[in-house]
């Protein structure tokens, strides 16, 4: 009897998500250590906290396709690329990964409609809010930097951004919880 309950086109294309969660996971972890040798402690502390928030995806890929009843294999994961030119490069980059990723996230909603597996579809659909968020945070970012100068700012607004980082929130918002009273 045939308990699984993710086609094989499913299987493989859930395996190859956590795969890419892995890899922003490492992605993330090789910025921060850029950031930390560069003396951005608190910047590289909030890339950190990111990569454990991309293994944490990875988890939940893992955990959806046992439950179902599937195969979660761990593949190899790439090396991540090489480090920033600067922190304008880094946060540009961080935004790029989280736009391919929602990319990747649409795709495996797209193949879930398909096959008329509302199982996943629903699964998807906390990941279709979640890089919202991520895309939010990482445009802070470059908006944050920009604010302080983009690459010509002083060391003053670079050490305050830095702080700023270190004691930032690791959630933002979704725009369904604004009203009137509170816009932001
Ligand atoms: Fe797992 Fe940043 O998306």
């Amino acid at each position: 009897m045939n308990t699984n309950r993710l086609s094989s086109a499913m299987q493989d294309a859930l395996i190859k998500q956590m795969t890419k969660e892995g890899h922003a996971s490492q992605i993330f972890l090789s910025y921060g250590c850029w950031a930390d040798v560069k003396g951005y402690g608190g910047i590289a502390n909030f890339l950190y906290r990111h990569s454990q928030e991309e293994r944490n995806h990875m988890i939940k890929f893992m955990r959806y396709i046992l439950d179902r009843g599937g195969e979660a294999r761990v593949e190899a994961i790439p090396a991540p690329p090489e480090n920033p030119q600067n922190l304008t490069d880094c946060f540009n980059k961080v935004f790029q990964h989280e736009v391919d990723n929602t990319t990747s996230i649409y795709a495996l909603v797209d193949l879930s409609f398909q096959e008329k597996d509302w199982a996943t579809w629903n699964f998807m659909q906390w990941f279709v809010k979640e890089q919202i968020e991520e895309e939010k945070l990482a445009l802070e970012l470059i908006d944050k930097l920009k604010i302080a100068g983009g690459d010509r700012a002083s060391d003053e607004s670079l050490f305050s951004l830095d702080k700023a980082l270190e004691a930032a929130p690791d959630d933002v918002p979704l725009p369904e919880t604004a009203t009137a009273e509170n816009p932001s």
